[in-house]
């Protein structure tokens, strides 16, 4: 992080200045420019930028009209934002299980989990790679489905479909949804996020949302909330978009050197690719079979290389969301996840020198 902020310090500094020179802090004109700009690189209609990513999240299903008890599938491996907001908002949430090879949402199991009651879907794209978004359309569009897509973790990630399209992740579905928190891959200097929409109506719906459920300043449509990107993150944003496609082929060149390493060892698989969309690499997360993850991490750990479980308890399994009523056991491809994984060191400034350290390491401690 402070080496990728160090190279562009003299034009993220004079960005901030100009925030501070004059002085419209809330709603500036730095926060239009950088949603326009986003507009034009992901290429979709509308951006809402909000506060983070969870709120991205609640308010675009607010958008939606949805009423207590209706039912939202998402996928069982992802942050616990993509759940809670469904169940804070008093939806049901229906947990799918995930794909072994992508960790991405089964296509099968949204099939199997939609009852009369099911008004969305809520794809995730775990660790920068595209969930099955050309299935998951069909599924939604043949059963009447909203779908947003959690796009927190693949900003700048494209798919492409059989027909040849390719789109962005986020501006696939109905709305789609990002955070800007500093470790993502386009991030800022503390909380952002945005929704993402190519629905005119859905977008002024979110935009109200968003702004305490106004249109008119004063006057009050529905219930909404507060949530907005600060013109200081929003004039940082600007810079590092200049610098998004640079950042995702960093890590997707550093992906490149672990993969390289790391295949065909008996006790270790790489991450998969689906060939339908990039893999712009939030994470690097490898499968371990036969391994002391634990003890792998500490002896990590007192090498200065830095791991994370991400994630080590599935959703149904959390203290939490005990009331939905599932069990250990029903899904057994998260659950063997959870167990099984572990993330790598993956930034934008990541050099051969570190990844042949990081790599020689890890495989001295597996063999
Ligand atoms: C998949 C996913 N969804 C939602 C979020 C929530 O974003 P934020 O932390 O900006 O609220 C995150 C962030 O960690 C995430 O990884």
């Amino acid at each position: 992080m402070k080496s990728q902020v160090q190279k562009i310090k003299n034009e993220i500094d004079s960005s901030i200045a100009n925030v501070i020179e004059n002085t419209e802090f809330i709603s500036g004109p730095q926060v239009k420019a950088f949603q326009q700009q986003l507009e034009n690189y992901l290429k979709v209609k509308h951006i809402i930028p909000v506060a983070n990513g969870t709120d991205a999240l609640q308010i675009a299903l607010m958008s939606l009209g949805l009423r207590q008890g209706d039912e939202v599938i998402t996928s069982n491996f992802t942050f616990i934002a993509t759940l809670e907001v469904i169940a804070l908002l008093g939806l049901k949430p229906v947990i799918v299980d995930v794909d072994p090879q992508t960790f991405n949402i089964s296509v099968e199991g949204i099939k199997k989990a939609i009852t009369a009651k099911t008004k969305a879907i809520v794809p995730v794209h775990i660790f920068g790679q595209c969930s099955d978004m050309e299935n998951i359309m069909n599924i939604a569009r043949s059963s009447n489905l909203f779908v947003v897509e959690d796009s927190a973790q693949a900003t700048g990630a494209t798919y492409k479909f059989s027909d040849g399209r390719s789109s962005f992740a986020g501006t696939i579905g109905d709305l789609g949804t990002t955070s800007f928190f500093p470790s993502k891959n386009l991030g800022c200097f503390g909380d952002g996020g945005a929704i993402l929409t190519n629905n005119d109506e859905l977008a002024q719906m979110c935009r109200s949302v968003a702004n305490h459920g106004m249109k008119v300043r004063y006057y009050h449509d529905h219930v909404g909330v507060n949530s907005r990107l600060d013109s200081i993150q929003a004039a940082i944003l600007s810079v590092k978009l200049k610098y998004l496609d640079e950042y995702n082929e960093a890590r997707q060149k550093a992906a490149a050197y672990y993969d390289k390493a790391f295949a065909g060892h008996d006790k270790i698989r790489i991450p998969a690719r689906n060939p339908k969309s990039s893999h712009i690499f939030h994470q690097y997360t490898l499968v371990l079979s036969g391994v002391d993850r634990e003890e792998l991490k500490k002896y990590l750990q007192n090498k200065g290389i830095p791991s994370m479980i991400y994630y080590p308890v599935p959703l149904h399994l959390q203290n939490a969301y005990q009331y939905l009523g599932y069990k250990e056991g029903d899904f057994p491809v998260t659950e063997q996840l959870c167990k099984s994984v572990i993330s790598l060191p993956m930034h934008t400034e990541l050099n051969d020198e570190q990844l042949n350290y990081i790599t020689s390491s890890f495989l001295d401690f597996i063999k």
